[in-house]
């Protein structure tokens, strides 16, 4: 076959011909009513009771763990789960570099120091052997990112955050719906944080523009987070049980972090396709994979074996290995594919947090002087940034036209018999 055929870009017929759109139409109508029932209600502002609650209650039943709270930002869950963790200044936290200032940025303004660590380079999450090399005596939290909806090694974070009395604070944005060890995120380490960003599909899983939420099953977290941002939430007074929190009125520390009641309405309505959006990704998912294994050169990126991921949200991930393509860098690589009708996203892992202009500057977070960023500089993180430039995407088709995934590993193999004559 390589004598006859020719490759799409040398002007060759594309191996890809069925359309490429995802055929999955989110309930739309479902939205607008769901919505026009919170204004006829006249419900607009409060938390803590309602609907609201009724929709925390239904995801803390979801995910069986005790205390499920909405907030209005993924980020913000994750600033108020990093004070609930005691996070302040000087202490550390470990984060992967590979992954996202929201992550973590409520720690910086805490005064806390960003302690960056290397991804596992077959999963693509949060190396765990890495970490442990990088805790030190200030070391207070791990904050893990279970990206694209894929839970980084749970049992090994927990393990190490043990040995050394760490706090794990999980970056769950992408993993409503995802498991470990047959538990559902949420349900698995200290508290764990969400994101409702976006619209379905294509945003978080439960999308509902913006929103976020808080889940654990330990009361000091819990109370020391609501504690923090949640002034003013209905019982909250009589929620506040331990020391010293008990003794602070409905305004509590002063931040109102709660969760629009509109977009909550949102978020309810897309919950409800969630189980179906996650078992369609995963079949289109393997079938892929399955496909790529017979291929050679690019390595689907899956999930430790105890864990299934919701991965509806940031697509799925190939890395290439130049090395058995005949030395093809991967950016030749997406050009030939997309050349041969595969709707390939970009290259790369999320972001490079050690290359941030802040750090390479030492940005004064305060000013005056004060809150001096740590110094870090191209080369602290070599597997991420090779990592980063053979990372590619692939869509998460929820319903994909027919005959589109076949044809797509068909180019994939054909990419790869080519790889050569790409040089
Ligand atoms: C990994 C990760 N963490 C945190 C967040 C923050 O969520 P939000 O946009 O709801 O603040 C996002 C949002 O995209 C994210 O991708």
């Amino acid at each position: 076959m390589p004598g006859t055929e020719k490759l799409a870009m040398h002007g060759g017929t594309p191996a890809v011909t069925a359309s490429t759109a995802e055929q999955w139409q989110p309930p739309v109508e479902d939205e607008k009513r769901a919505v026009c029932e919170v204004i006829d209600q006249r419900f607009l502002s409060g938390s803590g009771t309602g609907m609201p609650k009724e929709f925390e209650d239904e995801c803390r039943e979801r995910i069986g763990c005790k205390y499920f709270v909405a907030c209005d930002h993924g980020s913000n869950a994750l600033a108020a789960a990093c004070y609930a963790a005691g996070l302040g200044p000087g202490d550390e936290f470990i984060t992967p570099s590979a992954g996202y200032l929201g992550t973590y940025c409520g720690a910086l303004h805490m005064g806390a120091v960003p302690v960056f660590c290397e991804v596992d380079p077959h999963t693509l999450l949060m190396d765990p052997a890495d970490v442990e090399r990088r805790v030190t005596e200030r070391t207070r939290a791990l904050i893990p990112i279970h990206a694209c909806g894929r839970p980084a090694d749970m049992d090994a974070l927990l393990a190490i955050a043990a040995k050394h009395d760490l706090v794990v604070v999980e970056d769950a944005a992408h993993a409503l719906g995802s498991t470990w060890d047959g538990r559902a995120i949420g349900n698995v380490g200290h508290i764990a944080c969400f994101s409702f960003q976006g619209t379905t599909p294509g945003g978080k899983p439960a999308a509902a523009g913006e929103g976020g939420a808080v889940a654990t099953n330990d009361r000091e977290l819990y109370e020391r987070h609501l504690a923090y941002c949640h002034l003013h939430r209905s019982g909250i007074t009589k929620e506040l049980t331990l020391e010293p929190y008990c003794h602070l009125d409905s305004e509590v520390l002063g931040y109102k972090w709660r969760a629009h009641p509109l977009a909550i309405a949102i978020a309810r309505v897309s919950l409800g396709t969630l189980d179906y959006r996650i078992r369609r990704v995963a079949e289109h998912r393997d079938r892929l994979f399955a496909g790529l294994d017979g291929v050679g050169g690019f390595e689907p990126v899956r999930n430790y074996p105890k864990a299934t991921g919701s991965e509806v949200y940031g697509g799925l991930r190939i890395v290439t290995h130049p090395d058995l393509l005949d030395g093809l860098p991967a950016a030749r690589c997406v050009e030939a594919l997309r050349a041969e009708g595969v709707p390939m996203g970009g290259i790369g892992l999320f972001h490079r947090e050690h290359l941030r202009w802040i750090y390479a500057n030492q940005f004064e977070l305060w000013g005056r002087g004060r809150g001096r960023l740590p110094h870090y500089k191209p080369g602290d993180y070599p597997l991420t940034e090779d990592l980063h430039g053979r990372a590619l995407h692939f869509p998460a088709y929820i319903d994909p036209p027919d005959g589109l995934l076949d044809q797509c590993i068909e180019a994939f193999a054909k990419v790869a018999r080519h790889a050569a004559d790409l040089l």
